[in-house]
């Protein structure tokens, strides 16, 4: 969806910055990540809305879509943040442990035909 964004930038002749946009901050604790995590999906979406609602004002229908699917792809990145939030608080570390478990196992079983 970026990679989209920047094509658009690019289109309307704009410049494109793919500096990151703020200080990266060290966690070590997954409650503290997920939180971090969900507040920043959280505040994505609401900018993304602006733009989308700028857009909109500016009769620009191809921009307006392109900010709606990341909306709705940082609510969907929220939503499964929020729900990892919720089971690490439910269930403690041995959920983060089954996580681990089931990752392993993915990984390395074959992929699956058909
Ligand atoms: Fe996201």
């Amino acid at each position: 969806m970026l990679k989209k964004l920047a094509e658009r930038i690019l289109f309307l002749k704009g410049d494109v910055d793919m500096s990151p946009s703020g200080k990266v901050q060290k966690l070590t604790n997954v409650k503290d990540m997920l939180s971090l995590a969900r507040k920043m999906e959280e505040e994505s979406a609401k900018e993304y809305n602006i733009w989308a609602n700028e857009c909109a004002a500016n009769a620009d229908a191809i921009s307006k879509q392109l900010f709606e699917g990341l909306v709705a792809d940082e609510e969907r990145h929220f939503d499964q943040y929020d729900t990892e939030l919720e089971n690490i608080t439910q269930f403690g570390p041995s959920y983060l442990a089954l996580q681990s478990i089931e990752r392993s196992k993915n990984i390395s079983s074959p992929p699956q035909e058909g």
